[in-house]
């Protein structure tokens, strides 16, 4: 956290106690864009009492200065580059030193970035029997977060993170790793042999190849596949301070190193609330199945009572259309017509579903847009990708931008450990009761039946 002298504006907001009848200020402080923040980090100090924000809908639990999000008007920009100008012009290693350092790299230092990620992509070779110890059947996620997390056990020399020399090291490790470990949990899962990185392939293409290619045959793919690829990674490097960054942030902030702050980060974006719902949206358009089932689905998407959501619908910040997902969309039409599979039913169905939610009222009045995760999976599923595969996509893009913020977050001066408090609503005081005197009420009634 930057001391914030130089930012506070002369602006306050001025708490009243109704009870007391004493009052607090609170300082306003401003940012370079966005949202100004109310200062509260004396009010349990001075008040004895907490805010209260599950979810954290109004809370600004740090500050950066990686990735600014306009909710409102759909904008997203990374160091203060348009995502849209990022996916057109730049390419995913390039995002990474932008994000990992703050400007564009000169062409010599692009050039030296590339060559650091390309000569760390192999993976310690007693990392190769921990993928033995799983089922072929596991998910890849539940591997990623055991691969990711045993990392600290072999990387005893880039650890010390308080060296800024090992810090990068660890950071350039996991960008130059994740798709590797992706693509062998992958080909773990069908019973394929591991491929090894190629030193002359692109980051994407190396990807695309040590997952799709046997050593039987010359593999083969086209640039636009591969172009298509990196834009993806891009279009998931990072993304403010959402739940699984902010975990990153918070196991780093205890001084846990950064492999296992990864590994717990990929834990969270599993969830179907976030990264999981690439191949939850799939898995949704699969069951409507048809267009003429549609309607029953928007019928159960509004139905308070029913669980059901519309997958890839939806954001906690975007009450616009999320950015990424329009070039999501074009990048999917692309990847079906360079492949020639555009009569997918699958997409006949989102952009009916699409078409159908955006003119609602329901999602109009909730501000519900498609998200990055709505068209993602159509560009996977062409690229041959098992929808378990998704998430793991997603983690190997997003990978820069965890370890983005928690640089940043271990960088910052004043970094504190991250410990929120609650409120308390259990029981209070009580003496322990002897066996005897207990209730005769039990949980073995409708527990474990
Ligand atoms: C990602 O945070 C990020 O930046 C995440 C991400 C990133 O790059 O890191 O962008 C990636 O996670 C994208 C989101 C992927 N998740 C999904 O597509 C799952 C479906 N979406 C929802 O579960 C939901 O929209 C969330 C979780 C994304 C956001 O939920 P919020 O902000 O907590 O909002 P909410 O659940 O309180 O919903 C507000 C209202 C509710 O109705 P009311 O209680 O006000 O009557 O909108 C409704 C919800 O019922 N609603 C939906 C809905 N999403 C919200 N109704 C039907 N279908 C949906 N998809």
């Amino acid at each position: 956290m930057a001391d914030y002298e130089d930012n506070k504006q002369k602006n306050s907001f001025t708490l009243f106690n109704n009870e007391t009848g004493k009052s607090y200020d609170l300082p306003v402080i401003k940012g370079t864009d966005g949202p100004d923040v109310l200062d509260i980090r004396k009010l349990y100090q001075e008040t004895g009492m907490f805010t209260y924000d599950p979810g954290f809908t109004s809370t600004a639990s740090c500050d950066s200065s990686i990735t600014y999000i306009d909710g409102n008007e759909g904008i997203l920009r990374h160091r203060g580059y348009d995502i849209h100008e990022l996916a057109s012009k730049s390419e995913f290693l390039e995002v990474c030193y932008l994000l990992l350092h703050g400007d564009l790299p000169s062409p010599e230092d692009k050039q030296k970035f590339k060559d650091v990620i390309t000569n760390h992509t192999m993976i310690h070779e007693q990392l190769v029997h921990l993928y033995r110890g799983f089922r072929r059947d596991a998910h890849p996620m539940a591997i990623m977060v055991g691969v990711v997390g045993a990392l600290s056990a072999f990387y005893h020399d880039s650890t010390d993170f308080s060296d800024v020399n090992q810090r990068m090291i660890a950071c350039h490790r996991l960008i130059a790793k994740m798709p590797t470990i992706g693509a062998m949990a992958y080909k773990y899962s069908i019973g394929q042999p591991f491929v090894y990185p190629k030193n002359d392939l692109s980051y994407a293409e190396n990807f695309l190849y040590m997952t799709f290619s046997v050593p039987t045959a010359e593999f083969k793919i086209s640039p636009k596949i591969v172009k298509a690829m990196d834009r993806f990674f891009i279009l998931h490097a990072d993304h403010e301070q959402n739940a699984s960054t902010s975990t990153v942030r918070l196991a780093g902030s205890s001084g846990a190193n950064p492999f296992a702050c990864i590994a717990s980060g990929i834990a969270s974006l599993w969830g179907p609330a976030h990264g999981g719902a690439n191949e939850a949206v799939i898995k949704m358009l699969e069951e409507i199945g048809d267009v003429k089932n549609i309607p029953e689905y928007i019928k159960k998407a509004k139905n308070k009572n029913d669980p059901f959501r519309l997958m890839g619908f939806g954001h906690r910040v975007y009450k616009n259309y999320d950015p990424r997902a329009t070039v999501m969309k074009e990048s999917a039409h692309e990847v079906l017509e360079e492949l020639n599979k555009h009569d997918d039913p699958l997409l006949k169905v989102a952009l009916e579903l699409e078409r159908i939610a955006l003119e609602d009222e329901y999602f109009i009045q909730k501000k519900l847009f498609p998200n990055v995760d709505f068209y993602s999976g159509f560009i996977l599923k062409a690229l041959g990708f098992p929808t378990s595969m998704f998430t793991v996509l997603f983690a190997i893009g997003r990978t820069v931008g965890w370890i983005s913020q928690w640089k940043e977050m271990i960088e910052d001066p004043i970094n504190k450990i991250g410990r929120p408090r609650q409120l308390y609503l259990g029981k209070t005081a009580r003496e322990y009761q002897q066996e005897s005197t207990r209730e005769k009420k039990s949980i073995f009634n409708w527990l474990w039946k």
